[in-house]
């Protein structure tokens, strides 16, 4: 690399970056069998007195940047305003290293508003929600029942940027990104929720455990929500696709019923 100027480096750095590298390793690779005694071994356990036990760390919800979202989310009047009030809004440290907000895609004013976790990879290049394998596979479940994003459907995160190495969610990102989710629902004003996975049923519904919450019809913000299993999940336990699609049939009905 001593013949790489600065320009050089930083292209061949986000090169990498753009084929998906995520960590720096050594050039040369390292038989770590060959290495046994540089392995730290476990220290064995030792039960600690009471006093060194320390509690655990409980995330500070600082209301004065929830507040601020409060306020800046309730001013926006539209969909155009809302999305400008999120990237105007300093306080989420996710938007420092990501590409792109990711506020919405699909029909504004559809009957079934989706809402995902957060961005990922494709998504943070993209500037749209759900695009990446995981988003493919969602297309396809909504075409089953004959909804698409151009016809029905509108999606969107509890997140609007791309959490580093697809880190779930922490609780304060989400508590000071929960005021524009919820202008986000009363300006888009679908008639049902759709929450996809766990982060998602915890931020609207207050409630975890998806494989138990899936299919089971709740409320929130006075309007019918349905809990899902994440694309993502089905993607990695395909066995669980027969209840995504007597979920799916369940959405279906509702829509028809209603
Ligand atoms: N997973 C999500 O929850 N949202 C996306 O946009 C992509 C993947």
């Amino acid at each position: 690399m001593d013949h790489f100027d600065w320009h050089q480096a930083k292209a061949a750095l986000d090169w990498q970056r753009e084929l998906g590298v995520t960590d720096a390793i050594g050039e040369d690779p390292i038989n770590r069998y060959e290495l046994p005694d540089q392995i730290a071994k476990p220290k064995p356990k030792v039960a600690a007195k009471p006093s060194d036990v320390q509690p655990t760390p409980v995330p500070v919800m600082r209301t004065d940047v929830i507040k601020a979202a409060e306020s800046a989310a309730k001013a926006a009047n539209d969909l155009v305003a809302l999305r400008a009030a999120i990237a105007a809004y300093p306080h989420c440290d996710l938007q420092k290293g990501a590409k792109n907000l990711v506020f919405s895609d699909g029909t504004p004013d559809a009957r079934v508003m989706i809402i995902g976790e957060a961005p990922g990879r494709d998504e943070d290049i993209q500037g749209k929600p759900f695009v990446g394998r995981a988003g493919q596979l969602l297309d396809k479940m909504l075409a089953a029942i004959d909804l698409s994003r151009g016809d029905g459907v509108y999606i969107t995160n509890i997140l609007p940027y791309r959490p580093p190495q697809n880190r779930d969610p922490k609780p304060d990102e989400v508590a000071m990104m929960m005021p524009f989710v919820r202008r986000h629902i009363e300006l888009a004003a679908p008639d049902v929720l759709v929450c996809m996975g766990n982060h998602s049923c915890h931020a609207i519904l207050g409630k975890r455990g998806i494989t138990k919450l899936r299919g089971q019809w709740d409320q929130a913000m006075g309007k019918p929500v349905l809990p899902m299993l994440h694309p993502a999940y089905l993607l990695r336990q395909p066995q669980a696709k027969k209840n995504a699609w007597a979920d799916l049939l369940s959405l279906k009905s509702w829509l028809k019923e209603t």
